[in-house]
């Protein structure tokens, strides 16, 4: 599958900064570039520059692509009870046709390029199909926080694929885009978000009592976890 990646040369945002070892080198500035990336904000957040894609052990991360909204049509159909029970964008079976989806991708690549949201397809690496969908939202670059989610196709489940993502995903937010803090939440009994959550080292903040709405029109508590730094994260090996 090729890759999509961003070499836009307006900025100098981390420009010299780019690991030069892969793995190692990213792990590195993971922890240690928060305030070199604080000192060289750019004017605008169009300047930012992010590499593409992130590479885990197992998946290659990279940003929408022209075609993607068939992939997803199909991911979407064979996960949709799941979807359907946690996700508050799966109302309505009938939206998620390929041709719809193309529209919202289309719209997403857009986002991406304006730096708005970064919304990413793990494809496992193995077998060149994509897995999971996730990526850092709500992002606000001034107070330099934002939120992650994702969601994983039924037939690959089970096997830390979203674990593995959100852990390069957070790891990419500290390190590329000098995030202070990320958040991730998840609806009450949604025990795998749960799971995720505390095996990556996010702290537990609270309730937010029916703060989410879920397809259908269902009530949720929200639970709130927050990381601040990226060392607690487990070991993983990811670059960019
Ligand atoms: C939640 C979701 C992303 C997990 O994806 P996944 O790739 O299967 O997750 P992982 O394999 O990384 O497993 C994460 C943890 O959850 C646990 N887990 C997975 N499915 C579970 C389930 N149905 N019930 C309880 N625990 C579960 C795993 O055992 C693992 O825990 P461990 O690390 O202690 O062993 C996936 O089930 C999904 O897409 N669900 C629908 C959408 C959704 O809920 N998205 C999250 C919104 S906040």
């Amino acid at each position: 599958m090729e890759d999509h990646t961003d070499s836009r040369p307006a900025s100098a945002f981390l420009a010299t900064h780019r690991p030069k070892r892969p793995g190692l080198a990213a792990r590195v500035l993971g922890q240690t570039s928060l305030n070199m990336v604080g000192t060289m904000a750019p004017s605008d957040p169009v300047l930012i520059d992010l590499p593409m894609p992130i590479r885990t052990p197992r998946l290659l991360l990279r940003p929408k692509q022209v075609g993607d909204g068939a992939i997803t049509s199909v991911a979407v159909a064979e996960s949709w009870d799941e979807l359907h029970k946690w996700m508050r964008w799966a109302e309505n079976r009938d939206g998620f046709t390929a041709e719809l989806l193309e529209v919202r991708n289309r719209h997403v690549m857009a986002s991406f390029i304006l730096r708005e949201a970064i919304e990413l397809i793990g494809v496992e690496a193995a077998t060149g199909t994509a897995v999971v969908w996730c990526g850092l939202h709500d992002i606000d670059w001034q107070g330099r926080q934002c939120d992650t989610g994702y969601w994983v196709r039924k037939s690959a489940q089970g096997r830390g694929f979203a674990t593995e993502a959100a852990n390069a995903m957070v790891r990419y937010g500290f390190g590329v885009l000098g995030m202070r803090r990320i958040g991730l939440t998840y609806s009450a009994g949604n025990e795998a978000s749960r799971r995720i959550a505390e095996r990556l080292g996010f702290s537990f903040e609270g309730i937010q009592r029916g703060a989410n709405v879920l397809p259908g029109g269902r009530k949720a508590d929200r639970h709130c976890y927050g990381l601040l730094e990226v060392s607690l994260l487990p070991d993983l090996d990811v670059d960019w």
